[in-house]
């Protein structure tokens, strides 16, 4: 007993310590008003009976003691038998009808699926979870305590519930050193300087929360693998991240390095197909399972940005997935080879070439020689994770062969953390999408799960890439991604809408002013990002070959990694058609090709992903493609500026900390909105000699260049994208105080000065601002931006509001450089504020 009640004391801690910091994300098991709470308090039990003794049925029972100790007030009894009053009874259904068979259970559920059960017995009414397996209980408890939290009624329960797939797995890039590929949320919860971290209070949590969403496996570190991890040394360490995710039912996985056998096993040789390789494998799995009698798999990206593969003996990736795949066979384990496989050092100057075409071409012709635990795991699109694009045609072309769709969690390509972008509506436009291998419908969420051809294995992998921030992502908005993904996963035919509601109410509550104004932006987020970065099919117009953050509309091309987007003086998009393109349209069944292949039937969100066309192209909306790309920029921006706005009622409607941190989080994203708006508006506008019909683009009212103001010490610089400084420059302090001045000419009153300024990572400058002598801002350029250099990364904006103007007036701006920081300016705006 008394270890229950630790138990029970360690499992409330955090909600109490970590308060409203987003620490609990979803779980937030909130005290109901006083009417719902009430009406549960009628009809819910006041004790938990649980039957069997794995960790999992223990987490179970003690989630829903915090949970409704949380939203109704009250504290379970735990009793060991079926009480002689009502109860909530949780079991899987051999345990339940073992030990309480007068319950007469009959059913036949899916491994991970849930049964959640009201019998009337005696008088007493039960309100039974029971599952298939251990896992499927927790789940149970966690949907029940979910529908508490949403005020759905729990008086009368007899839903069977069915995973969609058996794979719902998320991946974390995590380096040893504890630094995380593409991760946002601070550094690792599973590794420090070269091991795994003597506290894994964190990984306990995320398990948690993992096992909240149904999700059963786990990979805990990059990738692009460090060999390392499989040494001896190693393995005890993972050992305790499994022990630690065990009760959570999370499983776990390792990315390895195909040259393992060598670089660790230290044979001369990674052939898959050596006999002392084939057996290296076979000891180092033994070896794993020994430590981890449950672990999951692997996770293998060979051939690809640099990573070994078969291809170095001449080898498929069958023989390389099987050769792995056979050693874990005997244990129940699979392996996740990556379909990420491509060339980038591709020659950009013919046309024919195209990074798109890279999964088919290699996968397909091998459907039929893979093994059973092998798995191809797919990224949603062809190319990567950019802001759209169509399905991987690889869906549609696996018969024979395990799939699973990877998509991104961590927002990359899609604003970092540092932008609102919720990405479930992209991935449900994937997963909706019907790729016609059958005369029936077959849509990818079918084909990835195994359904289509009835596959042993198939699903979901998300990557996630949290971390020790409070909030685990570095944004609390981001934690909707998280959240989605694994609804969807469980369910694909949940709405986006749906689950962003769930959302906003399990993390914020129930007040409809909340839930319509959170739930609102979420839906209309990717939209607005792909707005203000990359529309009609361009790609996320990013700086590809440096942090994937900051617009750079030309990074993309004239190199090998193949993003191209071809956008010229005359015209703009990837030809993939099969009749003169690469031929990458070609890869998907005919309906399919045929619909993209015509620019009659293309949709405009895709057009520029397929189609080559003159800027004067006319859209389906009758709208040129350039002016297209100029209205949706400035549409996007204006969105972003209006979510600030809806944002501010909701002070007081929710905890302080949270609605501070977003605010702070979209006033920045307002600003960044404008830099990629003026920069790409800018670049087309060049490119295509076609001006705004709106008048708007290279005419910005109320700017003041800072390379022309009066300097001090200032001196003028040109900065790298040109696009990304308005006017291409920018003016940097080389002394240790540089001041620019900027006389106000425009008419008298109220007014909103927006200082346009650099804020890159590798200094902490100061800016001061005055009206005359008398100082009216300052601040400290210390934001958290991969940028160290000057560029629509680290260009950052500062609205000084609330002051009034008057003809004449000098706007002074002091800047103090600091470290490799060189308090660098771009322009002032001055903007009337009315009243
Ligand atoms: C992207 C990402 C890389 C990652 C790769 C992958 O290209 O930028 O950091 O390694 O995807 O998925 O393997």
């Amino acid at each position: 007993m008394l270890r229950k009640v630790a138990l029970l004391l360690v499992l409330l801690t955090p909600a109490n310590l970590h308060g409203e910091t987003g620490y609990n994300m979803w779980l937030q098991y909130a005290a109901l008003d006083d009417a719902s709470a009430r009406r549960y308090r009628d009809v819910a039990p006041a004790v938990v009976t649980s039957f069997g003794d794995a960790p999992t049925i223990e987490s179970a029972r003690q989630e829903l003691i915090l949970g409704i100790r949380g939203m109704l007030g009250r504290t379970l009894r735990i009793e060991s038998r079926l009480p002689a009053e009502a109860a909530i009874v949780i079991g899987t259904l051999a345990e339940l009808r073992r030990a309480a068979p007068q319950l007469a259970l009959a059913a036949s559920l899916e491994p991970d699926g849930y049964w959640p059960k009201t019998v009337r017995l005696n008088a007493n009414g039960y309100t039974i979870i029971t599952a298939e397996n251990d896992r499927g209980v927790l789940y149970g408890a966690f949907a029940l305590l979910r529908k508490i939290a949403l005020g759905e009624s729990i008086a009368d329960l007899d839903q069977k519930q069915t995973p969609y797939a058996p794979i719902r797995w998320v991946n974390e890039w995590d380096n040893l050193d504890g630094t995380i590929e593409r991760g946002y949320g601070g550094r690792s919860i599973f590794w420090n300087n070269g091991r795994v971290r003597e506290d894994l209070t964190r990984v306990r949590d995320y398990g948690r929360l993992l096992a909240s969403l149904g999700i059963n496996g786990c990979s805990i570190n990059n990738v692009n693998a460090n060999p390392l991890l499989l040494s001896s040394d190693m393995i005890p360490q993972v050992a305790r991240i499994a022990d630690t995710f065990r009760p959570w039912g999370v499983r776990v996985a390792l990315a390895i390095d195909f040259g393992s056998p060598q670089s660790v096993g230290k044979l001369n040789t990674y052939d898959p197909l050596d006999p002392a390789v084939i057996a290296w494998w076979k000891s180092k799995a033994d070896e794993i399972y020994r430590a981890v009698p449950d672990f999951a798999g692997f996770v293998l990206k060979a051939d690809s940005e640099g990573r070994v593969g078969p291809s170095t003996y001449n080898r498929t990736h069958a023989d390389a997935a099987n050769a792995v795949a056979r050693a874990l066979k005997p244990h129940g384990g699979v392996i996740f080879y990556r379909g990420f496989v491509y060339d980038h050092h591709m020659d950009w100057q013919n046309l024919k070439n195209d990074r798109a075409r890279a999964a088919y071409d290699n996968f397909h012709p091998l459907d039929g020689q893979f093994d059973d635990n092998v798995v191809i795991q797919i990224k949603n699109g062809p190319i990567d994770f950019q802001v759209r694009e169509p399905a991987s045609p690889l869906f549609g072309a696996l018969e024979k062969t395990n799939q699973a769709i990877e998509l991104q969690v961590t927002q990359e390509y899609t604003g970092q953390a540092r932008h609102l972008v919720f990405l479930p509506p992209m991935w449900k436009e994937t997963l909706d999408l019907d790729m016609r291998v059958r005369d029936s419908s077959t849509p990818v969420k079918a084909l990835i799960s195994g359904r289509t051809f009835r596959r042993p294995a198939g699903g979901f992998v998300g990557v996630v890439n949290i971390g020790l921030d409070e909030n685990w992502f570095g944004n609390h908005l981001s934690q909707a991604n998280l959240y989605g993904f694994g609804r969807l996963a469980w369910d694909p035919d949940l709405s986006a809408r749906q689950i962003a509601e769930e959302w906003t109410r399990l993390s914020f509550g129930d007040d409809p002013k909340v839930v319509e104004t959170i739930a609102g932006m979420q839906i209309s987020s990717w939209r607005t990002y792909e707005n203000y970065t990359g529309p009609l099919g361009l790609q996320t117009l990013t700086d590809i070959v440096g942090n994937h953050y900051g617009v750079a509309v030309e990074a993309s091309e004239r190199n090998g990694w193949g993003q191209w987007h071809r956008a010229d003086e005359r015209g703009v998009g990837m030809d993939r058609t099969a009749a003169t393109g690469t031929g990458f349209l070609g890869q998907y069944r005919p309906a399919v090709g045929r619909m993209y292949e015509s620019i009659a039937t293309c949709p405009d969100d895709l057009i520029l992903f397929v189609h080559h066309v003159p800027y004067t192209h006319l859209l389906h909306s009758g709208k040129s493609v350039i002016q297209y790309i100029y209205d949706s920029h400035y549409e996007g921006a204006e969105a972003v500026s209006k979510y600030v706005r809806d944002w501010k009622p909701l002070r007081g409607r929710i905890d302080d900390k949270r609605y501070e941190d977003v605010l702070a989080q979209l006033q920045y994203q307002a600003g960044q909105a404008v830099v990629w708006r003026d920069a790409v508006s800018a670049w087309f506008l060049r490119a295509s000699g076609i001006p705004d019909a709106k008048g708007r683009v290279g005419h910005y009212a109320g700017r003041m260049e800072a390379e022309a103001a009066n300097l001090t010490g200032y001196v003028v610089t040109t900065v790298t994208p040109r696009e990304t400084a308005s006017g291409g420059k920018a003016v940097e302090c080389k002394a240790a105080r540089c001041a620019a001045a900027f006389r106000y000419d425009g008419d008298p009153g109220w007014s909103e000065i927006v200082v346009q300024y650099f804020d890159v990572n590798n200094g902490a400058a100061r800016f001061r601002v005055f009206i005359g002598n008398q100082l009216v801002d300052e601040w400290t350029a210390a934001d958290r931006v991969p940028s160290r250099i000057l560029d629509g990364g680290s260009s950052a904006r500062r609205v000084i509001s609330g002051i009034v103007l008057r003809k004449g007036d000098e706007i002074r701006i002091e800047g103090m450089p600091d470290g490799g920081e060189t308090a660098a300016l771009d322009y002032v705006e001055i903007h009337a504020a009315g009243n």
